[in-house]
């Protein structure tokens, strides 16, 4: 007996010990969790009117359109009725469609707009005031969307919007900031009399009558209202008075196209994602296949090799999308040859983990710098299991920064995202050839990538960011927290990024986010770092459905972003 319980004890104490010699098990991180129905986005305000719009019956795309418009009033940074956008969705029985409201180049645009008699690009001329402006999207959109697929009046939807404009949202520290960082630029392209000027400072209430009363004429009028009657007008005079040529017949011809999406498998997972003329999901596609065959989950999270591997195919992705991709109203683009399998695993034979590919072994370029840019993503997921992903924008910060305050709203500076002159960066590092060379009703091609993904033929993500250039591969890398390296959705938008695009030939760190002997080992490989520019890369917003049926909301913390639900 005795003998036994001396044996017990024994085998109590070493367990003990083996259990006390155990790292910790860190409790996961987990954002908002939702029963039925979902919004995540950039604001707040915007998440709340969309969930409403869910809870009176409203589906996911009713939630869409009060959301977009919400966004407009509380972020007019990224959110709009003066750009456009991208969305991507799935319904509850699998039915997949993307709609594309991006802005189209002026009637009166031409390739060499934006050269100086040297036929060297003038970027100011293509990013600030109103050349800059494409003709918007937005309004087409929701219209389309809510058209399509709606279920509630447009009144229903808007309204919540119109009483958000008159009694304001609170100024965020983070909006505050912005405000005062970009106060020069408006003041080179507008009167001091615009309402972001008024030193409204965190905390402060902001309204916005005129764009009240734009939307009180919409709900009225619809989507004519914006693209041929008094707004309209008062859009096009305002323009024309600041040396702009969009004109009536601009906004009367301009129509949101319903596209078929990208579609690819990787692993388990359906993935569904932006067509051209967004760049997004093809990029993704080529990204996300070249990795495949590598096991990421081995190399670890944010190793080496796993670094390794995501910037090489990013670098072959980037590439390509500078030769290939454009408007496909305007260019053929080899869609299927560009995604699949046996073109991407050519593509990787140069890939070595002993050194880095130099960019300039992969196709021609010059080496520009980045500036910071911005868009906007939120994620709807309704209670009768429908999913939407969207992304939109007035491409830079606050767009072109030219307000026109009859209106209420920003115009965009989308026209920067064609090339200029083919071989030449715009304001991303981009650089593009003939495919996005300007022409008059042309898309100028974009990076955003709404998505949506499948896991055993039910929807498992939507998933999206703003970013320029760095969307795809903000996107791509919190599709692969979740999936390789088992994160909870907020646990994946939270993680540190990194970020590669062919040219300039340099991987970019978040600050502060990756182990210094790491960087260190992927210099001595021969890639070139850089963590100094204090830059965040993305501001993701995701929901996952988890395998008890309910929802996850990933909100990032970069920004204001949240997540809202019942
Ligand atoms: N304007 C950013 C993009 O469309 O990618």
């Amino acid at each position: 007996m005795r003998v036994l319980v001396l044996s017990l004890l024994l085998i109590l104490s070493y367990s003990c010990k083996t259990e006390t010699t155990k790292p910790p098990v860190k409790a996961p991180i987990r954002g908002l969790i939702a029963n039925k129905a979902m919004v995540v986005s950039a604001r707040a305000e915007a998440s709340k009117i969309g969930k409403e719009i869910m809870l009176k019956g409203g589906n996911a795309f009713d939630a869409m359109v009060a959301t977009e418009m919400a966004l407009a009033v509380a972020y007019p940074y990224a959110g709009n009725l003066g750009g456009g956008g991208f969305m991507v969705y799935r319904m509850a029985n699998g039915d997949i469609g993307a709609l594309d409201y991006r802005e189209k180049a002026p009637l009166a645009a031409s390739k060499d707009m934006y050269l100086d008699e040297n036929g060297d690009p003038i970027p100011e001329k293509s990013q600030l005031g109103s050349l800059a402006v494409g003709v918007p999207g937005t309004i087409a959109g929701i219209f389309e969307v809510h058209e399509k697929f709606g279920t509630l009046p447009i009144k229903e939807l808007l309204s919540p919007v119109v009483d958000l404009a008159k009694k304001g949202f609170v100024v965020t520290e983070k909006q505050e900031k912005r405000f005062q960082h970009y106060k020069d630029l408006f003041l080179k392209v507008n009167t001091d009399t615009i309402p972001i000027l008024r030193g409204y400072t965190a905390n402060d209430t902001l309204k916005n009558e005129a764009l009240a009363s734009t939307l009180e004429r919409i709900i009225e009028n619809g989507k004519d209202e914006f693209y041929k009657g008094e707004t309209a007008k008062k859009l096009v005079a305002f323009i024309r008075n600041h040396g702009g040529i969009i004109t009536m017949n601009d906004l009367k011809k301009y129509k949101a196209k319903w596209r078929k999406p990208v579609e690819f498998k990787y692993k388990d997972l359906k993935v569904i994602s932006m067509s051209p003329p967004s760049s997004g999901g093809i990029c993704l596609a080529q990204i996300m296949k070249m990795i495949e065959p590598h096991d990421l989950t081995s190399f670890g999270h944010n190793s080496l090799k796993t670094i390794q591997v995501i910037t090489e195919a990013e670098r072959r992705a980037y590439a390509d999308r500078s030769f290939y991709l454009g408007d496909p109203d305007f260019v053929k683009i080899p869609i299927d040859t560009l995604i699949d399998n046996s073109y991407l695993k050519g593509r990787m034979d140069s890939f070595s983990f002993d050194k880095a590919t130099l960019s300039s072994e992969i196709d021609y370029g010059q080496i520009p710098g980045y500036e910071s840019e911005e868009t906007t993503h939120y994620s709807i997921v309704d209670s009768f299991g429908n999913a939407i992903s969207v992304t939109t924008t007035l491409n830079g910060a606050y767009g072109s920064k030219l307000y026109v305050d009859e209106l209420g709203f920003f115009l965009n500076n989308e026209m920067d995202d064609f090339s200029a002159k083919p071989g030449t960066p715009n304001m991303f590092g981009l650089i593009g050839a003939e495919a996005n060379a300007i022409a008059p009703e042309k898309r100028m091609l974009s990076s955003m990538t709404p998505t949506i993904v499948e896991k055993n033929d039910k929807f498992w993500m939507s998933v999206g960011t703003p970013g320029g250039s760095t969307i795809i591969t903000s996107v791509l890398q919190t599709i692969l927290n979740v999936e390789e390296f088992e994160m909870t959705m907020q646990e994946a938008v939270n993680a540190p990024r990194f970020h590669h695009q062919w040219l300039p030939d340099v991987v970019v760190f978040e600050p502060n986010s990756f182990d210094k002997t790491l960087l260190q080992q992927l210099q001595s490989k021969g890639y070139n770092i850089n963590e100094e520019e204090s830059r965040i890369i993305g501001k993701v917003d995701g929901i996952l459905a988890l395998p008890d049926g309910t929802l996850e909301g990933g909100a990032d913390k970069r920004g204001d972003d949240t997540a809202d639900g019942f």
